[in-house]
């Protein structure tokens, strides 16, 4: 905020030595100023430049009722215009110091400042300034209003919603240069919650309080309010509230906002439901296991022979095929496999014979069943990645005997998808 400043005025010199060609921040491109008619206003700004850099000229231009250059400053002259003659001053390098503004002086200020670099380039620097006279209180309508919003506004720091009372409407660009001051139905003082769109605005605390409600610009800030006379009478308005309707306004913004959250909810249920769906066809649409044992107590086959077990008691997902014993990989994923054999007998030799067989993957052996002792039960068990194209079966291992003996019944072959790739 630019305020306007009573100073003892300093007439420009170049003096040599300035670090570089920089603009103060005391007053920013586009900032707006405001003032009030009657008064001085500065505007501050302040370039400087490094030795080896030079300031050609410097002029001032104003865009508002009209188009015009302000003044020039070259040659160590300031010279300003005809319509500003008598009514500008340089102050430093670059600020101006307009006396009693009025409101037709409202409009955009700009400073050129052209020169050379270091590198001898021609330059140019431009800054604005956007200022606003004011001649009374400035509000859309030269009075001031309390008004209650039609509908409450939630305050994070409490968690709540309230009742708004607006106080205005003022016309700054931004925040305005004073504050207002607000009385509670109780009688108390109170400051404003916040400031928004040209209004300075009270939240109501909840319970609501009916009664009078009002807001003023204090005294001391008359001035800054632009309100004319020295002794200005506060300037002042106010709204009764009714309590019951506050607290109507309040449930309605709860209600609305409760709606709102249960749509919210109710998308999330949705989506919630989809993905459970989805994940529950995942893992339902998909079970794999079988078992299958051998039938007759003796049966002989070669070796690398697959085992035949045609007694097949559960065959989920259609893997196995009791007429070449083997098991195709229907999904892709994780399976368990567990096999058991008991060596037979030869009929013709009454022979018994060591237990051995393999479990492979598409010939490759994933784990053996071999028993030292004839007629003695082995088995093994494995978990394997698979994925479809690929088979599993059982096989008859290389015995001392040309052919493999085993006991059906005592013969099994088992297994199930552990998990989905
Ligand atoms: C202008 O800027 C120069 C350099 O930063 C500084 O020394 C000087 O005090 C400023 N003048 C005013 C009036 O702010
Ligand atoms: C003043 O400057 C503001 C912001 O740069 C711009 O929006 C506005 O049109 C300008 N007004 C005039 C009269 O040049
Ligand atoms: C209002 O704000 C001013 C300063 O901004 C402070 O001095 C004063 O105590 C505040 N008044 C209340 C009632 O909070
Ligand atoms: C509120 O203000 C109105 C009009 O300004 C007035 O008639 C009424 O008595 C006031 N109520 C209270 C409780 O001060
Ligand atoms: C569940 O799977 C079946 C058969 O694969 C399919 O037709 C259906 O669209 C799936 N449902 C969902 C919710 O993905
Ligand atoms: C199964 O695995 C094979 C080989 O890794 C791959 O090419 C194929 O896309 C997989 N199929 C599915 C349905 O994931």
């Amino acid at each position: 905020m630019v305020v306007l400043r009573v100073l003892f005025l300093m007439f420009l010199t170049f003096l040599p030595g300035f670090t570089a060609l920089t603009w103060s921040d005391d007053l920013k491109d586009g900032q707006p100023v405001y003032a009030c008619a009657g008064a001085n206003l500065l505007l501050p700004w302040n370039v400087s430049k490094a030795t080896t850099e030079g300031i050609e000229d410097i002029k001032w231009f104003y865009s508002g009722r009209s188009q015009e250059m302000i003044a020039i400053f070259a040659n160590g002259n300031f010279l300003s215009m005809p319509s500003f003659d008598g009514r500008v001053l340089h102050v430093t390098t670059g600020g101006l110091y307009l006396r009693h503004v009025q409101v037709s002086d409202t409009g955009n200020y700009s400073i050129e400042v052209s020169g050379h670099d270091a590198s001898g380039a021609f330059v140019t620097h431009r800054h604005t300034a956007v200022v606003r006279v004011g001649d009374s209180l400035m509000t859309t309508d030269g009075d001031l209003h309390v008004t209650e919003e039609v509908k409450a506004m939630w305050d994070n720091s409490d968690q709540q919603f309230h009742v708004v009372l607006n106080c205005g409407t003022f016309t700054y660009l931004t925040y305005p240069p004073f504050e207002v001051e607000w009385t509670h139905s109780d009688g108390s003082k109170g400051n404003s919650s916040t400031y928004n769109d040209g209004k300075f605005q009270l939240l109501l605390a909840n319970p609501i309080k009916g009664g009078n409600y009002s807001c003023r610009i204090p005294a001391h800030s008359a001035a800054a309010a632009c309100l004319p006379g020295h002794t200005p009478k506060p300037v002042f308005a106010g709204i009764s509230v009714d309590s019951m309707e506050g607290r109507l306004t309040v449930m309605e913004a709860q209600q609305s906002a409760l709606k709102e959250d249960n749509s919210d909810l109710n998308i999330e249920l949705s989506n919630l439901k989809t993905e459970f769906s989805d994940y529950k066809n995942d893992t339902e649409s998909v079970h794999v296991s079988f078992h299958a044992k051998g039938s007759s107590s003796s049966i002989s086959i070669t070796y690398t022979q697959p085992v035949l077990l045609p007694t097949v008691s559960i065959n989920q997902g259609n893997g196995f095929t009791a007429s070449t014993g083997k098991f195709a990989v229907p999904v892709n994923g994780t399976y368990f496999f567990a096999a058991t054999m008991s060596s037979g007998r030869s009929a013709s030799a009454n022979n018994y014979y060591r237990t051995d067989a393999e479990l492979v993957v598409d010939g490759s052996v994933v784990c053996k069943i071999q028993s030292p002792v004839y007629g003695e039960v082995g088995s093994c068990q494995a978990v394997v990645e698979l994925h479809v194209g690929q088979s599993a079966w059982l096989r008859c291992g290389r015995t001392v005997a040309t052919n493999c003996y085993y006991n059906g019944p005592v013969t099994s072959f088992t297994g199930f998808l552990i998990s989905q790739a």
